[in-house]
């Protein structure tokens, strides 16, 4: 299979066929990673600016060293380092960046469908790095190349998704690879943030954690996202952690070798347990070291690479 998109603005219109390519290829670029040198060549010459216009950590470091180790030039700016602060609009600034000859415009934004905005009028590859509540692809995608790196596949696994489903862009990135790979998906929450509308996305939906976690092989645990919540969603903390937080007790219903996720950031305490987020069972940071090796993938691909040739860039044994 030959990627042929320009673009990478959501996982809503890609084939399973299409995100298991990038799943493979991740697979070979991730033994670039544990070398002495980390580099290869493959986007010498390119430019790669990441817009940030909304605070990250793993998703802008993470794309800055995917474009570095594939030897792209790249360019970080912020909505306080741009002139967007002073009232240039999104458009003008990503037709400036691309006036200065920028290959790729990764773009986070709070705005959901900005990244299709742009899409629609750069000729450089858009990448969507998480657009308001709409869809964040790379972090589905790194999520479900931990769990078939783990778990041996994705198809047939019943993944559980807890907490703020209805403003989280990773759940709903989540829910469309999932259901694309096969698994079982429950969506667990109050009904203010998981409502029964989710069930049209092929999912369960279920206000019962305790009943579902021994079903589970995979927990993901969701931020609760203030930033985004219009109004209190729920009476309060306290009682959102007794009906929906991964406690201590409560992970003690799971299966031995459940994994347990999280996109971060986390509020521990909160959705997660800090013994939880921090024992065996967390692939947390694992999802963080994997996030590396897909975005190189998804810049390879955008770029032209194809699966035949990846093997001959990684040295990988394919
Ligand atoms: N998971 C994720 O998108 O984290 P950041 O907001 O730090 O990029």
């Amino acid at each position: 299979m030959i990627w042929t998109r320009k673009d990478l603005v959501g996982i809503r219109e890609l084939s399973a066929e299409e995100i298991t390519l990038v799943l493979d290829t991740a697979a070979s670029f991730k033994s670039i990673l544990s070398r002495p040198i980390k580099k290869v060549p493959s986007l010498r010459g390119k430019t790669v600016v990441n817009l940030f216009i909304e605070p990250s950590t793993r998703t802008r470091i993470s794309f800055e060293l995917a474009a570095q180790r594939l030897s792209a030039d790249v360019i970080s700016i912020s909505k306080e380092s741009s002139s967007i602060q002073k009232g240039e609009t999104l458009k003008d600034t990503a037709l400036n960046l691309q006036a200065l000859n920028a290959d790729f415009i990764i773009l986070r934004h709070t705005a959901a469908g900005s990244a299709q905005f742009l899409a629609e009028r750069l000729k450089a590859s858009v990448i969507n790095a998480g657009d308001g509540s709409h869809e964040h692809p790379t972090q589905a995608l790194l999520d479900t190349f931990t769990m078939r790196e783990k778990l041996g596949q994705v198809g047939g696994k019943h993944v559980v998704i807890v907490g703020d489903i209805l403003y989280s862009r990773v759940a709903r990135s989540n829910i469309w690879a999932l259901t694309k790979l096969g698994a079982r998906v429950t969506l667990v929450g109050p009904s203010t943030l998981v409502p029964e509308m989710f069930k049209q996305m092929g999912v369960d939906v279920s206000r019962d954690l305790d009943a579902v976690l021994p079903e589970a092989d995979v927990v993901n645990l969701l931020r609760i996202q203030h930033e985004r919540q219009q109004k209190t969603m729920f009476p309060s903390l306290g009682e959102y952690v007794s009906l929906f937080g991964l406690t201590t007790a409560r992970f003690r219903k799971c299966k031995e070798n459940v994994l347990i996720m999280h996109p971060g950031p986390m509020n521990r305490g909160v959705e997660i347990a800090s013994d939880v987020a921090d024992g065996p069972n967390s692939v947390v940071l694992e999802q963080v070291t994997n996030g590396l090796a897909v975005r190189m993938a998804v810049l390879y691909l955008l770029s032209g690479g194809t699966m035949a040739e990846t093997s001959a860039v990684t040295g990988a044994d394919l």
